[in-house]
């Protein structure tokens, strides 16, 4: 009756899709449970390449039901499309559920992210401006429109008034405020039934299902988006999301009890990055930082942003571990560290002139942190695609056992390139 989590462990984009994709083939689900289209999970297969934003990366293995659940905020149009663009492609897309009490982003989400992001000016978030924050914003002030409404479209209390009040506030917040243009009621309405005639196959209790899936012994995988540093509570406020990516969310935002959950796989980088604003305490503005972001096409997957490029935090992954409590490391993009020497690993902070091993709540007081650091010899033989644990070189193993002792927590699968089968498995995740 188990699920296993598999949680971002950073700042997002460790590759969590591809971690999911390989790990899918163990299992019967694979559930979204937090953020929107802000995700941009990267699956490469037999199948191609694929960018995925809300369709989860299970979505490949035919044994596979995949939800979208009551955590995650929904652009329909852009549901969509991704789902319209899998099928073209040749993928299945009939064991996909989606949950009524998911939110939906309307447009003046969209266009609210964007005009509150211009009018911070220098304090900007640099968000993905995809909608996701004023959707969360909308959902917590009790004014969103779930998924289940928009299906409702033509009932007067379940959702027109309901549309047609919060249309209003938000134009005056449009116009008044920002100056911005309205958003016609007509045209929204009109977009909202093509929508709603879109979904309504896919649209269900999901968290009736997944109980269901539990009773009958089936295995469920939740799919992280995002990462811990990102999250809204125990991210590096404010320069988070606006969603629960720790562990925390995979329950709210599924409907899962955290009994059921037997394993919580945090999956890092083999150094960091972050894209958006906010301290990165190890950030590398030298030559290797440009190396490591060329090399390894460190660009965003959802907005094409340069992600900025960092060494190993182990201040901040041991603050992941705790607030997550992993049972599995993953670690991904080992192979672009090789023929880097030496490889840092930050152990501690330097701030005031002390020395601190624990990870600051204030994001001033994380800007004012310098890093201390551990040199650690690199490698000059490749890793990229090995699958043997036993054909890693000397030097890459030294490194996997000085991150596994600062975190505290073993290292169980580790990935070697982009590809599906360019994995090394240590110890099941999954049994
Ligand atoms: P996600 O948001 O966590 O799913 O990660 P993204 O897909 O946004 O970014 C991860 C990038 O790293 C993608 O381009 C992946 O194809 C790529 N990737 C994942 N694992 C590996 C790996 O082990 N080695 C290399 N070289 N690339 C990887
Ligand atoms: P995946 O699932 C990396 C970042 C944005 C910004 C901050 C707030 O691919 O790992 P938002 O649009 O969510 O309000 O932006 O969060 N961000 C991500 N960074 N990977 C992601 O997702 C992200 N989703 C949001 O860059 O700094
Ligand atoms: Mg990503």
């Amino acid at each position: 009756m188990p699920a296993y989590a598999v949680i971002g462990a950073q700042w997002g984009d460790e590759g969590k899709g591809k971690v999911i994709d390989a790990l899918a083939e163990s299992v019967e689900y694979v559930v979204r449970f937090s953020g929107g289209n802000n995700a941009g999970h990267t699956v490469i297969n037999e199948q191609g390449k694929f960018s995925l934003h809300l369709v989860p990366s299970g979505i490949f293995w035919p044994q596979v039901s995949c939800v979208i659940g009551n955590g995650v905020v929904i652009d329909p149009g852009v549901l969509l499309e991704e789902i319209s663009g899998l099928q073209n492609r040749g993928v299945d897309t009939s064991k996909l559920y989606i949950s009524d009490r998911a939110h939906v982003i309307m447009p003046y989400h969209v266009l609210l992210d964007n005009l509150e992001e211009k009018a911070k000016g220098g304090l900007a978030l640099g968000t993905t401006g995809k909608g996701v924050g004023p959707a969360y914003v909308d959902k917590a002030a009790r004014i969103g429109i779930r998924v289940g409404d928009l299906l409702e479209i033509d009932n007067k209390d379940r959702f027109f008034n309901r549309f047609h009040s919060v249309l209003e506030q938000k134009n005056t917040i449009i116009t008044k405020v920002y100056g911005g243009d309205p958003i016609s009621s007509d045209k929204l309405i009109e977009q909202c039934h093509e929508w709603a005639k879109g979904l309504a196959q896919y649209v269900q209790p999901t968290e009736m299902i997944l109980q269901s899936a539990l009773e009958k012994g089936s295995r469920i995988l939740l799919e992280g988006a995002q990462g811990t540093l990102l999250d809204i509570d125990h991210g590096t406020y404010p320069y988070v999301t606006s969603s629960s990516p720790a562990i925390g969310g995979a329950c709210t935002g599924t409907g899962i009890p955290p009994k059921s959950i037997k394993g919580v796989a945090g999956v890092f980088k083999a150094y960091c990055t972050r894209v958006g604003t906010g301290p990165l305490v190890t950030e590398l503005s030298d030559t290797i930082g440009e190396t490591i972001r060329e090399l390894a096409w460190e660009y965003g997957t959802t907005t094409g942003r340069a992600r900025r490029i960092g060494w190993f935090d182990a201040i901040a992954a041991r603050y992941s571990s705790l607030v997550n409590g992993y049972t599995s490391l993953i670690l991904t993009r080992l192979d672009v560290l090789d023929g880097i020497s030496p490889i840092k690993i930050c152990t501690g902070y330097r701030l005031d002139g002390k020395t601190i091993t624990y990870f600051p709540t204030n994001s001033e007081t994380l800007e004012r942190c310098e890093p201390i650091y551990e040199n650690i010899p690199g490698w000059q033989e490749p890793t990229a695609s090995v699958k043997d644990l036993a054909k890693l070189p000397d030097g890459a193993l030294n490194y996997i056992k000085r991150l596994e002792s600062f975190i505290g927590v073993p290292i169980h699968m580790i990935s070697t390139g982009p590809n599906r089968d360019e994995t090394i498995m240590i110890k099941n995740i999954i049994s």
